[in-house]
């Protein structure tokens, strides 16, 4: 039921990267986009674009609910072209029908981060409403989110990764894709 679009004869373009904030989902994607020669799509980015304003003025002047709203229409956008890698925002996968759209839509990659990763990566980000502080508070939330990310299609180690080696490993795990048989393996 997948709508594939072949390139090159290297496999499939479309891919969609999930993955709690921090994890690397819009630099992965970037590159891999960049390599698979594939339309890049940021959702947040498209969000903010759509509003006007940013996803900080969005949360703070309209509140999360009309943000999941917006995040529910600009992935039914994202998902209504092909040949595109998708980066959604941390909490999109957490929704039924946005995991619905999203995995008919091309493979799921889920960005595995440790707590300590994400905490390098985002002490003193002031552009993301609901990272909590450091330590326990963290910690609960990306336990509590982990089910919903782990029915991605496949679980993506980051910690002690590159951008270019986690991009890497996603080529690789695209083109064995191309089988419609899936083995399941991750790396
Ligand atoms: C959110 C993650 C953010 C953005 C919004 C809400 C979340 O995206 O969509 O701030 O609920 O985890 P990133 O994962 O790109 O930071």
């Amino acid at each position: 039921h997948r709508r594939s679009v072949m390139h090159g004869g290297k496999g499939p373009r479309e891919a969609v990267l999930v993955g709690f904030m921090g994890a690397g989902k819009s630099s992965v994607g970037r590159m891999l986009a960049d390599r698979i020669g594939a339309e890049f799509i940021d959702v947040d980015e498209m969000i903010g674009r759509n509003a006007g304003r940013s996803i900080r003025e969005i949360f703070a002047s309209l509140g999360e609910g009309v943000f999941r709203d917006m995040e529910k229409a600009a992935i039914r956008d994202a998902v209504s072209v092909s040949g595109r890698v998708v980066a959604a925002g941390g909490g999109a996968f957490l929704d039924e029908g946005n995991r619905m759209a999203l995995s008919a839509y091309g493979p799921v990659f889920f960005l595995d981060a440790s707590c300590e990763a994400i905490v390098a990566r985002l002490s003193g980000d002031r552009s993301r409403p609901l990272l909590p502080g450091e330590g326990n508070e963290l910690h609960g939330l990306m336990e509590k989110r982990r089910p919903a990310y782990l029915m991605a299609d496949f679980t993506v180690p980051t910690d002690g990764r590159t951008v270019l080696q986690v991009a890497g490993v996603i080529l690789r795990l695209l083109a064995r894709h191309r089988s419609p048989k899936r083995n399941g393996v991750d790396e």
